[in-house]
């Protein structure tokens, strides 16, 4: 594929914190490798949460008109998905989780609309995340990790890899360990190489 296209995806509220920091290093080695990134801030976006009226059921699509919509055709179009989320209370940032919980317009309309087979594996696509968190429990990413799969689920995408780094919780922290910028930039080359396959 000439140009493979990726969906980047800034889920904290924190402008220029770590997990934007890391990010933006994997979207430069994802372009460096010839990647074409679009990159979506969720804080800049108007996205309601999931209000469970299941208006979805009708057709699989969400009846709240917002922002959703643009970042769905967006991401579904992509051959993959970088998502990067900081550690609120062991699971995703607000903003992360409200766009995950608009996508059970998705869930409905592949099981219940069109009715397909529970239980069957559809990845053709492939999700990387990135994520950090303050402390350094040996549990701190067991929540996230498990919403995230079960996201990318959801938009047949197998979760092809984690950056997960602890200790980091100011803003800069990430910048006193360039090795982990360097590991997202390599990881954003070796995840183009991939989804390129
Ligand atoms: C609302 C909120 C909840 C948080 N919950 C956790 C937590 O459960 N565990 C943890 O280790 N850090 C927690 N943190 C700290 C952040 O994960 C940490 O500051 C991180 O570096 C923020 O990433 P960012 O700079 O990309 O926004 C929390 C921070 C906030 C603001």
């Amino acid at each position: 594929m000439k140009h493979p296209k990726i969906v980047a995806i800034y889920g904290s509220p924190r402008r220029k914190g770590n997990t934007a920091a890391l990010l933006k290093k994997a979207i430069e080695g994802a372009r460096d490798s010839g990647a074409a990134v679009e990159e979506i801030v969720l804080r800049d976006l108007k996205i309601s949460p999931c209000l469970e009226i299941y208006g979805c059921l009708e057709a699989g699509e969400c009846a709240i008109k917002d922002d959703f919509q643009m970042v769905r055709d967006k991401i579904l179009d992509a051959r993959g998905l970088i998502l990067a989320s900081p550690v609120f209370f062991y699971t995703v940032s607000a903003h992360t989780k409200m766009l995950m919980d608009r996508f059970q317009s998705l869930w409905v309309k592949k099981y219940w609309v069109e009715k397909a087979p529970r239980g069957q594996k559809t990845h053709n696509r492939k999700g990387l995340l990135i994520s950090v968190g303050a402390t350094k429990g040996k549990k701190l990413f067991d929540g996230i990790l498990l919403s995230v799969k079960y996201f990318f689920d959801v938009l047949d995408m197998e979760l092809w890899k984690a950056l997960l780094y602890r200790q980091l919780d100011f803003q800069d922290d990430v910048l006193k360990h360039p090795e982990y910028l360097e590991e997202a930039y390599e990881t954003g080359k070796a995840f183009t190489a991939a989804i390129d396959g």
